[in-house]
């Protein structure tokens, strides 16, 4: 059997250029036009994940480089209302949750106003990813104005070593920031571990530990080609499975079974004798596309079917020039229509996408 171990990954450099507008290209005959947002192989989308910023406070190792990241101008970058309008269109099309990313989404002023009016939209789960570093003073207001919950990054339980990962930001205020975050309400709380083979692997049990300990959910997530330095080396992905098997034989797991065809990405375990979570999320070893219901708006107004596709859709001039509620469903439909079935990480010949991480949105 041929391995995708030895193929290259190539880092693309070319230009990054959405396609063309809903108007410009033919309809394809058997896209739907009504009812939901579903792809050619029956997935139908009803989660969107809105970039706020491609900013951020951190230059985490797996996602920014340390120096000279180019960020989009603000004036590409789309206003509250416009998020809105997308958010309020993709309901209309049967998207039932939404999630806040960036970058880092609570660098962008005004963060709790945009979740007001995004909870005026009338979604079932309003969430937010976030590196934890502005929490804690914000927590509150996000509750109220209609955030339901948090997923916060925290790759290394050491302050010496998160520093070295995250390059900025304090390990201390991140811890503060999930006790804030379960005072004000915005619960469960998901802590996201970005797991990098030689780096923070020795201290998975140490993040077992710690989800009993403060009955929280730790989700190890596969180390994916979306670092924007190129550096992703397939040796560097620790397994899912490796994983669960070492934190079951320290302390017993089991699945927790999810409704067939539940499109969450992360394989979710509880401990058989207490309490506190863990998910894995193996994008890479054990991709999750069969039942993707994802879609994703860029902070720059781009309808993107997959992180790792490239083929986008812009809705910024539709928005900006009188384009009409149809004209973005359509655009929506688009993108949704043209998702391939799966994201190609293990095939030969896989290209990274040419956006990366913070560019994308988690
Ligand atoms: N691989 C896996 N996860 C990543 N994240 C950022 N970059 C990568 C990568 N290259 C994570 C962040 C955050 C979420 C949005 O995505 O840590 O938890
Ligand atoms: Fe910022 Fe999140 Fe990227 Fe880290 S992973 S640099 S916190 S956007």
């Amino acid at each position: 059997m041929s391995s995708s171990r030895d193929v290259p990954v190539v880092l693309r450099r070319d230009a990054h250029r959405p396609g063309p507008g809903p108007e410009s290209a033919p309809v394809p005959a058997s896209m739907p036009t009504a009812g939901p947002l579903v792809d050619q192989y029956g997935r139908a989308h009803t989660d969107l994940r809105v970039s706020v910023t491609d900013r951020c406070n951190l230059r985490c190792v797996y996602c920014m480089p340390e120096e000279g990241v180019p960020f989009l101008p603000r004036s590409e970058i789309l206003s509250f209302e416009e998020i809105a309008r997308v958010a309020q269109v993709a309901r209309s099309l049967g998207v039932t949750s939404l999630r806040l990313t960036g970058g880092e989404p609570l660098v962008r002023r005004g963060v709790v106003e945009l979740v007001r009016q995004l909870a005026t939209v009338g979604f079932d789960d309003i969430a937010l990813t976030t590196n934890g570093t502005g929490l804690a003073p914000v927590a509150c207001a996000l509750a109220r104005a209609g955030l339901h919950r948090v997923n916060i990054s925290c790759d290394s339980l050491r302050p010496q070593r998160y520093a070295e990962i995250r390059r900025r930001g304090d390990l201390a205020a991140v811890l503060a920031a999930m006790d804030a975050a379960e005072a004000a309400g915005l619960v469960p709380v998901k802590v996201n571990v970005v797991l990098i083979a030689g780096v923070n692997d020795d201290e998975i049990l140490d993040f077992a530990a710690f989800a009993r300990q403060r009955a929280r959910t730790v989700r190890f997530i596969e180390f994916m080609p979306l670092d924007a330095e190129g550096g992703w080396r397939r040796d560097q992905v620790v397994p899912s499975d490796g994983v669960l098997d070492r934190i079951n034989e320290r302390w017993p797991i089991e699945a927790i079974r999810s409704p067939d065809g539940d499109p969450a990405p992360a394989d979710r375990y509880r401990f058989c004798d207490g309490a506190g979570e863990i998910g894995v999320v193996a994008s890479v070893t054990r991709p999750f596309c069969g039942t993707c219901n994802r879609l994703r708006l860029t902070a720059d107004g781009a309808i993107r079917n997959c992180l790792f596709s490239d083929d986008e859709v812009s809705v910024r001039a539709l928005l900006r020039n009188g384009g009409s509620d149809d004209g973005i469903a359509l655009a929506l439909r688009r993108s949704v229509w043209a998702k391939l079935p799966g994201h190609g990480i293990n095939d030969p010949g896989f290209l990274r996408p040419v956006r990366s991480m913070s560019m994308i949105g988690g």
